[in-house]
C-alpha cells in the first residue's frame, strides 16, 4: 500500500513540476502585454478651508489634486493622503476608519456622510466638494465644535437609571424587549442627522435635535430603565421635541442607517398616550 501512495505521490509531483512551464510561460506573456503600473487617474479635491490663527482670512475651499490609482478607496484615504504627502496643516478628525467612532463625519458632496463609508467617485472629471457638518461652528477645517451636540446628549442622561436593580445582579430581557432597541443601540452620535436637519439649524440651542431625541428614545423604549415617566417628562415642552417637523432629512443622511424620526414620532405618541 505504502509502495502504491508513494509512487502516486511521485507521479502527481512530476506532474506539477511539468505544469509550472506552462503557467510561468503565460503569465511572462501576460506580464509582457499588460504594464504594471495603473494609468494616471488625477481627481480634484476642493476642501474647505478655515484657520482660527487667521481670523480675519476668511474661510475658502483649497483645491488639491491627487491620482485616484495611487489612493485607497475612500474620501477618508483621499483625505490623509493630502495630508500625509501635500498638505500637512488640513485639519479633520478620524479615529476607526470603519463607521464606528463617528468621529469623520463631514459633508461630502452635498451629504452629511462618514469620510470613511463614503466612496470616491472616480468620474475624475468632476471634482469633490468637501465641507464640515453644516450649520456649526468651526474649530478647523472640517472639524466642528462638537460642544452643544454633547452638552444636549448629557442632557438626557444616556445611561440605565433603576433604583432597583435586581437581586440576581443583572437586568432580564425577553427577546420582545430586546428587540425594541433594535434600530436605536447602533447610533454612533456622529450628527450627520442633527446638521442635516432645518429645524435643528435654527433652534439648536433649545431643540435637542434627531440624534439626541433618538437615544431619549432608546431609554424609554428600555424594559430595564424605570425612570421614563421622568424621561418624558424632562421632553414636555415646546422646544426639546416638538420642534421637528417630520421633514426625514435625518432619516435620509444616516450612515448608519437609522431612522431618528421614527424615534421621534414614537416619543411624541407616548407623550400623546399618557
Ligand atoms: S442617528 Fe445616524 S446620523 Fe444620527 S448620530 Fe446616529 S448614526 Fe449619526
Ligand atoms: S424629521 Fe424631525 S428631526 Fe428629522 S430632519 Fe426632519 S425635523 Fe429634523
Ligand atoms: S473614522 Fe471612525 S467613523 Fe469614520
Amino acid at each position: 500500500m505504502q509502495t502504491v501512495l508513494a509512487q502516486s505521490a511521485r507521479a502527481s509531483r512530476s506532474a506539477a513540476w511539468r505544469l509550472p512551464a506552462r503557467t510561468f510561460a503565460s503569465s511572462a506573456a501576460r506580464a509582457q502585454a499588460e504594464p504594471l503600473e495603473k494609468p494616471v487617474l488625477n481627481k480634484e479635491f476642493k476642501i474647505y478651508r478655515w484657520n482660527p490663527d487667521e481670523p480675519a482670512k476668511k474661510p475658502e475651499l483649497q483645491s488639491y489634486t491627487i491620482d485616484l490609482n495611487q489612493t485607497g478607496p475612500m474620501v477618508l484615504d483621499a483625505l490623509i493622503k493630502i495630508k500625509n504627502e501635500i498638505d500637512p496643516t488640513l485639519t479633520f478628525r478620524r479615529s476607526c476608519r470603519e463607521g464606528i467612532c463617528g468621529s469623520c463625519a463631514m459633508n461630502i458632496d452635498g451629504q452629511n456622510t462618514l469620510a470613511c463609508l463614503c466612496r470616491i467617485d472616480r468620474n475624475a472629471g468632476k471634482d469633490s466638494k468637501i465641507y464640515p457638518l453644516p450649520h456649526m461652528y468651526i474649530v478647523k477645517d472640517l472639524v466642528p465644535d462638537l460642544t452643544l451636540f454633547y452638552k444636549q446628549y448629557k442632557s438626557i442622561k444616556p445611561y440605565l437609571q433603576n433604583d432597583n436593580p435586581p437581586e440576581q445582579g443583572e437586568f432580564l430581557q425577553s427577546r420582545e424587549e430586546r428587540q425594541k432597541l433594535d434600530g436605536l443601540y447602533e447610533c454612533i452620535l456622529c450628527a450627520c442627522c442633527s446638521t442635516s436637519c432645518p429645524s435643528y439649524w435654527w433652534n439648536q440651542d433649545e431643540y435637542l435635535g434627531p440624534a439626541t431625541l433618538m437615544q431619549a428614545y432608546r431609554w424609554i423604549a428600555d424594559s430595564r430603565d424605570s425612570y421614563g415617566a421622568q424621561r418624558k417628562e424632562q421632553l414636555q415642552n415646546e422646544m426639546s421635541l416638538y420642534r421637528c417637523h417630520t421633514i426625514f432629512n435625518c432619516a435620509r443622511t444616516c450612515p448608519k442607517g437609522l431612522n431618528p424620526a421614527a424615534a421621534i414620532a414614537k416619543i411624541k405618541l407616548e407623550l400623546a398616550a399618557d
